[in-house]
């Protein structure tokens, strides 16, 4: 598109700019992605204002600067710059009718099963789905302008902080296939309860047109119950005799992989973690969907890959431990994952599970801290480190199992929590490292060989 074009879709105002100078890079937001050709977003950010960088983004060989004010440089002024992408990945994603947009939500899960998707459909065809979790208003537009004529298929995760959020994302790019993966505590403390979440992530599917599909987990009523919220056509995916994507005779070796029957196939994932059988029929009702034959989806779902980092990241050391870095974030759903795939890779193993806060669970905080501690002591997990004061109710729900023998540690911060783990550690052991982000990844790092930190 020329800048003109672009003006015109964002309602902008061009200045210093020849309406003819046509874009032919991609869109970025960080000055030091921008490559020749490209349009530099500018957000005048609480810390950082992005105009102050439209010079760097002009040196690298930007076509222009979209943002709120002029920089001096050749560009487009609009009121709202997020605003104006998002317009903007409207008018790019109408101008690619060849296009097939998959949407996808959920509470826990979206991000690994982009990924899974992704590599699903790069075996069909030229497919769209960074990595990452780019699911909010700002990451959503931008994958969708990653779009190019070629694309044939664009995954976008999408998240939502509230009633109506989906629903914009939606408009922004309509998505014909849509999925809902499960409806858990995730972000509860916006929605007040499930069903508030199940609204809000309805909205997907409310969103499809009639020719649209919409891809629903049959095991998790919440997300079943969707089924009347859409004129599209509804396929089921579970472990549920109702489910058209059906996993049986699931079976966990001792890595934590899962495998299953998909029909007369049998599929055995190199990912870990029961949970995945779940997220990985889900990506395989999307590729059949789109036309990949049954036997090939078995067998693409046998080499898929979590790229995303920090998800169920498991890696041996040379002195025999096995981490497991989930430590990317958490939720009493996605924590009872993990501890599940700890006991399950630590069969016979002394197993360890450093938890820390998990953030965004409102009124269920306290509740959803101690039931953590109480599934990891029902687990029988071998120690639990829990990591500073706020998460300190996992710790009590934990000693509340009056037969559980474990150990249970409380580490005031990160670096106490390694401490606690250098102090202690032995061959065999599997440790589990998991938290919201508040820098629980310190403690996986602190795990991982010198030169492997993320
Ligand atoms: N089906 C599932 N059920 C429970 N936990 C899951 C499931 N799939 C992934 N997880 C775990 O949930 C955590 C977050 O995974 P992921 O980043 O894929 O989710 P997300 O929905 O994209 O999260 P966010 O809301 O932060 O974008 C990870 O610890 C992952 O191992
Ligand atoms: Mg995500």
């Amino acid at each position: 598109m020329t800048l003109g074009e672009i003006a015109d879709a964002v309602d902008g105002r061009l200045v210093n700019a020849d309406p003819a100078t046509v874009v032919t890079g991609t869109v970025e937001y960080d000055s030091r992605k921008i490559l020749p050709g490209g349009l530099f977003v500018a957000f005048a950010g609480e810390n950082v204002d992005g105009h102050d960088f439209a010079p760097t983004a002009m040196a690298a060989g930007a076509a222009g600067v979209l943002g709120s004010r002029d920089t001096g440089a050749p560009g487009i002024v609009v009121a709202d710059p997020l605003d104006a992408l998002a317009r903007l990945a409207r008018v790019v994603a109408d101008r690619l009718p060849g296009l097939i947009i998959v949407g996808l939500t959920g509470s826990s899960g979206k991000t690994t099963t982009k990924d899974y998707i992704g590599q699903l459909l790069a075996r069909l065809g030229p497919t769209v789905a960074p990595t990452g979790s780019l699911n909010n208003e700002l990451g959503h537009p931008f994958t969708v302008l990653k779009a190019t004529p070629e694309t044939r298929f664009l995954v976008l995760e999408m998240g939502a902080r509230g009633i109506g959020h989906i629903r914009h994302l939606a408009e922004v790019a309509p998505p014909r296939i849509g999925v809902v993966l499960n409806v858990g505590v995730a972000h509860i403390g916006e929605f007040g309860s499930m069903e508030g979440t199940a609204k809000a992530k309805g909205e997907l599917v409310e969103a499809l047109p009639a020719d649209g599909v919409a891809i629903l987990n049959a095991d998790d009523p919440l997300v079943s119950g969707m089924a009347s919220r859409t004129r599209a056509r509804v396929v089921l995916f579970g472990e549920s005799s109702g489910a058209a994507v059906r996993a049986t005779d699931v079976e966990l070796d001792s890595r934590g992989r899962a495998s299953y029957r998909l029909g007369e196939a049998r599929v055995s994932l190199d990912v870990t973690g029961r949970h995945q059988v779940s997220n990985t029929l889900a990506a395989a009702a999307v590729a059949l969907e789109l036309g990949m034959p049954r036997a090939d989806v078995a067998a693409a779902l046998g080499e898929i890959a979590v790229v995303s980092g920090r998800r169920m990241d498991v890696f041996d050391r040379e002195d025999g431990v096995t981490v497991i870095d989930d430590s990317y974030n958490a939720n009493p759903s996605s924590t009872a994952a993990a501890l599940r795939a700890l006991v399950a890779i630590g069969r016979g193993r002394r197993t360890t599970a450093v938890l820390g806060y998990m953030a965004e669970l409102g009124e269920f905080e306290a509740s959803g801290h101690a039931a953590t501690g109480r599934l990891a002591a029902e687990l029988g997990v071998d120690r639990l480190i829990v990591v500073a004061d706020n998460a300190a109710p996992i710790l009590d729900g934990a000693l509340g199992v009056e037969d559980w023998k474990g150990e249970a540690i409380f580490a005031a911060d990160q670096a106490a929590a390694i401490a606690a783990l250098d102090a202690d550690l032995r061959p065999g052991d599997v440790v589990l490292v998991k938290g919201s982000r508040y820098r629980t990844w310190e403690v996986a790092d602190a795990l991982r060989p010198e030169g492997e930190r993320r």
